[in-house]
């Protein structure tokens, strides 16, 4: 990394055009699907965005959200689902994802009691502490409760005020208009 390097966070009402449009183009390039361009149409407000800067630019972002899991057996938890990490390609395998995914776990800890996200790369998060989830996963809706059998690579980070956990129970998610995990 180089000395310019610096990290920050802001909640999406406070984001200027330009660093939303900044947001975009790194997700976009990091990972070539072209609906990140509608990320703050899905987002409008209330995400909270956690933003690495090198060489005066945008090159690393993750993005919170507060969603709702229950483990098995235990109660409803107020929780920072973490969503659009990336990093620009000429600036990955350079610490800038670790190093802002450190932050992110350490400035969510007083506000949420568990984190949870998404992923078909497992190795980038497990020396972070982030654990995936064995049991069965499902969706809490009006109808009760919808199983995703088909959903790998949900993780979950421990904060400190995360209950007992046992991986191999189920865990639920509120279900969000047209999205479960
Ligand atoms: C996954 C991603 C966010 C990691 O960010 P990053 O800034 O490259 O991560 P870091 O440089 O902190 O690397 C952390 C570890 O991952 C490895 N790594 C990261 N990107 C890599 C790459 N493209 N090729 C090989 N190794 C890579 C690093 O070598 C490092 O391993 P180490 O601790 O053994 O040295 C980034 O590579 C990315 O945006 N990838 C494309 C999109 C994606 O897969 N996002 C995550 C899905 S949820």
């Amino acid at each position: 990394m180089k000395e310019s390097f610096y990290l920050t966070s802001a909640k999406t009402e406070d984001l200027s055009a330009a660093t939303r449009a900044s947001i975009v183009q790194v997700c976009l390039t990091a990972h070539q699907e072209e609906d990140f361009r509608n990320l703050f149409t899905y987002v409008p407000s209330g995400g909270w965005h956690f933003l690495a800067y090198g060489d005066e630019q945008l090159v690393s972002h993750a993005l919170v959200t507060t969603r709702w899991l229950q483990p098995e057996g235990g109660a409803v938890l107020k929780t920072a689902y973490v969503d659009a990490v990336a990093t620009l390609p000429a600036y990955q395998g350079r610490g800038y994802g670790r190093t802002l995914m450190r932050q992110l776990a350490n400035e969510i800890e007083q506000e949420y009691a568990i984190a949870c996200l998404e992923t078909d790369r497992p190795a980038f998060y497990i020396p972070l502490g982030w654990e995936l989830w064995r049991g069965p996963l499902a969706g809490r809706s009006e109808q009760g409760l919808i199983s995703t059998p088909e959903q790998h690579g949900i993780m979950v980070l421990r904060l400190p005020q995360t209950p007992e956990l046992d991986l191999e129970r189920g865990l639920t998610i509120e279900c969000q208009p047209g999205r479960i995990w």
